[in-house]
């Protein structure tokens, strides 16, 4: 197949090209590089800007900003890029007749979710202009099927995390500004404080509990989610919603202590106040993406920290030479 992909470049979008072209796929990339590395892409997909020349058999559409404290600070950045430049593409794919596409949601369409595990059919009410223009963008796409015949499938990630196995690619956000990312680089002496936010919770040990999904199961969905889409009829265009999490849900203190355990150092840290909005459990019941999709996490907490700590510490500049 040929696929586009756009924010192909970022954390989780480059480790699904890396899986794309191992499965022998043509892909081609679509990112402006804000946050994306060409470094991560090189030698598997060629950056473009335009669709001419290219017919695809389908989009799979990372491009977005995703920093949900930023984002109510300054909601016309988000609602501009997420939702306007995603009304863009999908006008776009209906324009050159790409019939499959396959976007990034996040359970922040959720925000402070009733029942745990949080299933598709929970209520959608989210806490941030982030989360907002997922779920904005979700509904435009549902409506563009109505309307245009577009097949598509939003999933909504837990928490992405790990790096690939093989060791090519990684998370390259700095400053990091995920909870293993974070421990990782304090353990390697290159962050600054590390502040454990929030310890007294309604849960066993008072922390936060969040459903950690390796990266590389994240990139399997996206390929899964293609597959289904090819055998749906374009009739009446389909839309689906599918969580991606393993399930299970650790606590911030299970982290560190797997931190611990995989690099045998000991964390500093200090306590603070709770994050506002942080729920306090949050993870998947994905019933509906194992059995629909085909779809099962193959990694755990343990190997989603081993290949960020090897990444972590065999890259300390990430990309950069
Ligand atoms: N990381 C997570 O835990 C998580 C969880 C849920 C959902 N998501 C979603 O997954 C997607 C990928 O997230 P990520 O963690 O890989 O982030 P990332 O910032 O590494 O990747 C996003 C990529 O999109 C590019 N981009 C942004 N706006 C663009 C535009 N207008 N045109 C072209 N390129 C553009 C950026 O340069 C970057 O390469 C995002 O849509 C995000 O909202 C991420």
């Amino acid at each position: 197949m040929k696929i586009l992909v756009t924010g192909g470049a970022g954390y989780i979008g480059s480790h699904t090209v890396k899986m794309l072209h191992e499965r022998g796929d043509e892909v081609v990339v679509f990112d402006n590089l804000v946050y994306g590395h060409e470094e991560a892409v090189a030698g598997r997909a060629k950056l473009v800007e335009v669709f001419k020349g290219n017919k695809f058999d389908g989009c799979i559409h990372f491009a977005a900003y995703c920093a949900a404290g930023e984002s109510v600070a300054n909601p016309a950045k988000y609602f501009e890029n997420n939702v306007s430049g995603s009304v863009n593409l999908l006008k776009t794919l209906v324009k050159y007749k790409v019939e499959r596409l396959v976007f990034s949601s996040s359970c922040s369409v959720y925000g402070q979710p009733k029942t745990i595990p949080v299933s598709e059919k929970e209520s959608k009410k989210p806490e941030s202009p982030y989360g907002e223009s997922k779920w904005m963008t979700e509904r435009i796409m549902e409506w563009f099927g109505k309307a245009y015949g577009l097949k598509s499938i939003a999933l909504r990630y837990f928490n992405a995390s790990g790096a690939s196995p093989d060791n090519e690619i990684g998370d390259e956000a700095k400053p990091a500004t995920r909870l293993i990312p974070i421990a990782i680089e304090k353990l390697l002496g290159q962050g600054g404080k590390f502040i454990l936010n929030g310890t007294d919770y309604p849960t066993p040990d008072g922390t936060c509990i969040r459903d950690y999904i390796h990266v590389m199961d994240l990139a399997d969905g996206h390929l899964k989610a293609l597959v289904y889409l090819e055998k749906q009829s374009k009739e009446k265009g389909v839309f689906e919603a599918f969580n991606l999490g393993t399930g299970k849900g650790n606590s911030n203190k299970e982290v560190i202590k797997m931190t611990e355990r995989v690099s045998g150092k000991k964390l500093e840290y200090q306590t603070g106040p709770r994050r506002p909005g942080d729920p306090a459990k949050l993870w998947a019941d994905n019933r509906k993406a194992r059995k629909v999709l085909g779809w099962k996490p193959k990694y755990g907490l343990k190997e989603i920290i081993e290949t960020d700590w090897r990444w972590h510490s065999t890259h300390p500049k990430g990309y950069a030479k």
